[in-house]
């Protein structure tokens, strides 16, 4: 199958419960049945950050391969690159179903999947399993269980597992379904939270660089302090953002009065207003990635312009299918070229 027919069958499973179909695509994926990106990514949209070379700037953000079973699969659908969990230390079920909820009026997502995953031995084993060159970078998403956690304790052991086998690891403190994950954002706690990450990191024969993915509810006065925090132990890039507890009076879907993370169309100009804010802050000191309602080439490039070196997605590839990574990433190379870039880096921060 090509990823175009993939996504022509995508109707179909709007029929579906969304987490049954998410499930399905996961099973698809894993049969080979999604296909291949038939060509190579256009010179425009070769980037490098991280210390890393992308061949393109288009990410598949956390969320989707929680246990990393359809990496390689994901890939070949011409992602820049990757980004498997959240893993925790230990596996965990979740919330209670239903837990998952298409707003499809509003091109939008409510979850409260509460971080369910098979755990981080299963996940490590599977990284280590990969097929090497893979052809787009692998990120590895870590984050920690609702019961029994030890932030400072769990963070590095994570980090340590699957440095091994990942080209970044992303520590995740932003999840808005695990109680007091996101008091994780906060000053002192991040700060002991990264200063034993970066020890263990020292100590580690492979050192991927680390990252923060953030919650576009922070506070902006939050802004600073999480910055220096993230520089002053060596931290190389955020992620801005993940879901939003926020729900827009836009919303007109039945489900928008569900508890969870917000995504998906609605967190665009948010997610995008918040990116902005972080990168005048930023200025230039820590790589950022924007993740929030991307949908086209246009969304990727505002992206980019308010700031971001990478960009990644969810909601939308979950509604489009497979197809989505094409158009988005010829219609970012045709929006740099109308604009008259010549790289992606070129168009960095251009609107700030
Ligand atoms: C069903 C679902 C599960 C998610 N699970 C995770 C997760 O485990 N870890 C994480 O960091 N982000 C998770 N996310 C957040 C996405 O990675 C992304 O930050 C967010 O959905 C915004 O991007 P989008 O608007 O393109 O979907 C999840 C999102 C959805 C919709």
């Amino acid at each position: 199958m090509t990823p175009a027919l993939a996504s022509a069958l995508m109707p179909l499973m709007r029929g579906v419960d969304p987490e049954r179909a998410h499930n399905l695509a996961l099973a698809a994926l894993r049969l080979g049945l999604a296909g291949r990106a038939s060509e190579g990514d256009d010179p425009i949209l070769a980037t490098e950050a991280l210390g890393l070379r992308f061949s393109n700037p288009l990410g598949l953000a956390a969320g989707f391969d929680k246990n990393a079973v359809a990496v390689a699969p994901l890939a070949r659908l011409g992602f820049g690159f990757v980004e498997p969990g959240t893993t925790t230390p230990r596996p965990q079920v979740g919330n209670p179903k239903p837990r998952l909820f298409r707003l499809t009026e509003d091109k939008a997502v409510i979850n409260r999947m509460g971080m369910n995953n098979e755990g981080l031995g299963a996940f490590a084993a599977r990284l280590a399993a990969l097929p090497r060159p893979l052809g787009a970078v692998l990120g590895a998403n870590i984050g920690i269980n609702k019961e029994g956690a030890d932030p400072v304790r769990d963070y590095p052991a994570l980090y340590a597992a699957v440095a091994p086998h990942a080209d970044y690891v992303t520590i995740n403190v932003s999840s808005p379904n695990t109680p007091g994950l996101r008091d994780l954002q906060g000053e002192a706690q991040l700060a002991a939270i990264l200063s034993e990450t970066m020890r263990t990191r020292a100590e580690a024969t492979r050192q991927p660089p680390v990252l923060v993915k953030i919650a576009p509810d922070l506070a902006l006065d939050a802004i600073p302090a999480l910055i220096e925090t993230c520089l002053t132990y060596g931290v190389a890039g955020l992620i801005v953002s993940n879901t939003t507890i926020a729900r827009p009076a836009s919303l007109r879907s039945g489900h928008k009065g569900e508890t969870g993370g917000l995504s998906g169309a609605p967190l665009f100009a948010p997610s995008t207003d918040f990116l902005r804010q972080v990168a005048r802050v930023n200025a230039g000191r820590l790589v950022l990635i924007g993740c929030g309602g991307i949908a086209s080439g246009e969304d990727a490039l505002a992206k980019i312009k308010a700031g971001a070196s990478l960009v990644q997605l969810y909601a939308a590839f979950a509604y489009e299918g497979p197809a989505l990574v094409g158009r988005i990433k010829s219609g970012l190379a045709a929006a740099l070229r109308r604009e008259g870039f010549s790289s992606v880096a070129a168009a960095v921060g251009a609107d700030l």
